[in-house]
């Protein structure tokens, strides 16, 4: 599969979850197999112009990561140039446009789903990035705003006149929000209406829903919840779509990727000169490295964010998400993890 001149190994993608697809998890993901392509949780436009420290930190990434996708929001066409500009300058494979945020904080400053309220509006965005950059230029929408303005098929013809390169398609409107289903008949319309790529997003919560959407007319599969509940998805479904068997995973494979998550976050950021960062030129400013103690803190509430989604459906996961949520430390979340997951004892200490 490809989005423009990026060639995809995998019709599977990790979608982007603001607080979630971090750098780390990003890694963790893609080294497991099956994934094509990620994208990164999504980054204001505004403070990507000005070159706000956080603001870079969410757009930064690994070589490892590749292809990768730095989403974007915001709803000046000029600045969303600007914007498209750093992400190009960061070498990001493809910069992506954030369509489908129905968060009011977001939508009420023209972005996100509210775009698809404007569709001329979101049009002239994307076709002033498409004129600013070469590397492709994709959109993330939603079916439409509300039930009675369904308009992803037209929204997705607009934004091929406008040069998007392709199209994913979250098949819930921004008032439903997360209730009810993804529509992938839906989905299925848009791929049929446009020629270029359009990957569907929704309820893709086993490897196999992925290999049976996949078929469905699209061109790849976005997973986001399922991926936070099992990183090995991706593998799974390449697996089952090749015609091998999906391999199970253990406890102690599950309680590794926890504790990985932890040494990775806590290097997060304090390798300054190790090279595997991309800023753009001129912001490389230097950052001084969070404070122990804020980053322990940071650390301690990501994977509470993860622990929420990682125990669902997991024997005990009740009591754990409980344990997680209640360590204040990373000792303390290290012993939980690897006592939780039992045939990790003696393997975490080995
Ligand atoms: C915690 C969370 C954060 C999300 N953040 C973003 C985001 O930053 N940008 C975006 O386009 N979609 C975001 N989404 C939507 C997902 O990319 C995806 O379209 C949606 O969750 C449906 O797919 P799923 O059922 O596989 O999770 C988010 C979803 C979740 C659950």
């Amino acid at each position: 599969m490809r989005i423009g001149s990026v060639a995809l190994d995998h019709r599977y993608a990790l979608a982007p979850m603001a607080g979630m697809t971090d750098t780390a998890f990003r890694r963790l993901v893609k080294a497991r197999g099956g994934c094509g392509l990620v994208v990164t949780e999504m980054v204001s436009s505004e403070g990507l112009v000005r070159g706000i420290d956080r603001t870079l930190e969410y757009a930064e990434y690994t070589e490892a990561e590749r292809p990768v996708s730095i989403q974007i929001f915001g709803g000046d066409p000029g600045k969303m140039a600007a914007a498209a500009q750093v992400v190009e300058t960061m070498k990001a494979d493809i910069v992506d446009v954030n369509m489908g945020c129905p968060v009011p904080k977001i939508a009420k400053h023209n972005a996100g789903c509210s775009l698809m309220r404007e569709p001329a509006h979101a049009a002239r965005i994307v076709r002033a990035m498409t004129d600013a950059v070469d590397i492709p230029v994709t959109v993330k929408m939603r079916a439409g705003w509300d039930g009675a303005s369904i308009n992803a098929p037209s929204m997705a013809r607009m934004m091929e006149d406008a040069g998007a390169a392709a199209v994913a398609v979250h098949g819930r409107t921004a008032k439903q929000s997360y209730s009810g289903d993804s529509d992938w008949e839906l989905i299925s319309t848009v791929a049929a209406a446009v020629a270029i790529p359009v990957l569907g997003s929704g309820d893709c919560v086993t490897p196999q829903q992925m290999v049976e959407r996949s078929r469905a007319g699209v061109a790849g599969v976005l997973v986001g919840r399922g991926a936070l509940r099992n990183p090995w998805i991706f593998q799974q479904a390449a697996a089952l779509a090749a015609g091998r068997e999906v391999r199970e995973i253990s406890l102690a494979e599950r309680g590794r990727f926890l504790l990985e998550y932890i040494d990775l976050l806590l290097r997060e950021g304090l390798d300054e000169t190790g090279g595997f960062r991309h800023r753009a030129p001129g912001m490389a400013r230097s950052r001084p490295p969070r404070p122990a103690r804020s980053r322990e803190r940071w650390v301690v509430n990501k994977l509470r964010a993860l622990g929420s989604w990682y125990t669902k459906g997991l024997h005990g996961g009740s009591q754990l998400r409980t344990a997680i949520n209640q360590a204040d430390s990373v000792e303390a979340l290290r012993a939980i993890v690897s006592s939780h997951f039992l045939e990790l004892v003696g393997d975490a200490l080995a």
